[in-house]
């Protein structure tokens, strides 16, 4: 099969390419699956430039990707949860990345049927930013008539977030730019403020729950807007000190993430306000979850571009200049 490989750290020109390479066999527990399209996430692009070096020890050159959505091919010993000719979506875990190719061998309790009302490209675009926000407000409690500020209303994350919020019956605040606006409101968001236009730090606080997809500043400013015993869940910002416990990092690492935890923390402390940021897990029965909401109209997948399968290095420049209004797909059949 032909798969994108990743063969060093650095530049995606330099780095990432095309190579044909021996099909999956299903191992114990796992199914195969022929992947007809692929999502993108900025996870991509930074794990290209390095940025899961220290905590992943991947061994290259190795396949990338994390999201997909295709049909089963076959089924190894003791899987017993789907069949050849089921079509199936899928966020591969950390260690088992490899969904920008034609096909995957996989954990079958990682993956879940595909959305009956989806073509494979829209069901592509969901698993890694549904996972998030279901396992992010998971965190942070949200109950129906709290108040929550979404950060970029208007990217992979947010434009499922908004949709998700409104339907547990959230108040939604979402930030984006007034080329966007209308878009966002469209998705649901009670209000929007466009950042080229106010200063979203002007516009009151009170959330109680601010979903920080930007990190840099707007985590450490998100305690000036959060209200006191309210949560900031981010998913940018520096890892939280339970991060390093979680992932059993060693001394150097605990240091690093403590050290890098400084401001936000003092603010957070100030604030009166917690502090979370994890790292999303994958999970087959969330994604069954994440498919009932769609199948019952509260989430719809919102594409911006999709892009051959040959045009990889292309997609992922496009992603990371920013812009994205929704979620960019790579269409592999
Ligand atoms: N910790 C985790 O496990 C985890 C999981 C998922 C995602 N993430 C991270 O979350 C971040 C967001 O992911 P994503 O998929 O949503 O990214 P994305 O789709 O690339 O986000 C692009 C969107 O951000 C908007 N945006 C850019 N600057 C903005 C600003 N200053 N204020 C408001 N909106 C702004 C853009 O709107 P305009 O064009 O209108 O500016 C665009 O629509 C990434 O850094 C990703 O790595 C982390």
């Amino acid at each position: 099969m032909r798969a994108y490989l990743l063969t060093g750290y650095g530049a995606v020109s330099d780095t990432v390419r095309l190579a044909e390479i021996a099909d999956p066999r299903a191992a114990a527990g796992e199914v195969v699956i022929d992947i007809h399209a692929a999502g993108l996430n900025p996870i991509d692009f930074k794990l290209v430039h390095g940025a899961l070096k220290r905590i992943s020890k991947y061994k290259l050159p190795r396949p990338i990707g994390f999201d997909a959505s295709g049909v089963v091919t076959s089924v190894g010993p003791g899987a017993s949860k789907f069949k050849p000719g089921d079509a199936v979506y899928v966020r591969a875990s950390r260690d088992t990345i490899g969904t920008f190719a034609e096909q995957i061998g996989i954990d079958e309790k990682l993956v879940a049927p595909r959305p009956a009302t989806l073509s494979h490209p829209e069901a592509a675009s969901l698993p890694l930013v549904g996972l998030t926000t279901l396992q992010g407000f998971g965190r942070a409690g949200v109950r129906a008539g709290q108040r929550i500020l979404i950060h970029a209303g208007s990217g992979g994350v947010g434009t499922f977030a908004v949709q998700y919020a409104k339907h547990l019956k959230l108040h939604v605040t979402s930030t984006t730019s007034s080329r966007n606006a209308d878009f966002v409101k469209s998705l649901g968001a009670d209000r929007v403020i466009a950042y080229d236009r106010e200063n979203y730090l002007e516009q009151g606080g009170g959330y109680d729950i601010v979903y920080d997809t930007l990190g840099g500043a707007f985590t450490v400013d998100a305690f000036k807007v959060v209200k006191r015993g309210g949560v900031v869940i981010s998913l940018s910002g520096p890892p939280d000190r339970d991060f390093a416990r979680r992932e059993g990092a060693g001394l150097l690492v605990r240091i690093a993430v403590w050290l890098m935890g400084r401001k936000v923390y003092a603010a957070s402390a100030k604030a009166g306000a917690a502090y979370c940021w994890f790292f999303t897990e994958s999970n087959g029965d969330q994604l069954r979850d994440i498919a009932a909401l769609v199948e019952c109209g509260a989430i719809k997948p919102v594409i911006d571009r999709e892009f051959a399968f040959d045009k990889l290095p292309e997609a992922l420049a496009y992603l990371e200049a920013g812009r994205a209004r929704g979620k960019v797909v790579l269409k592999v059949r």
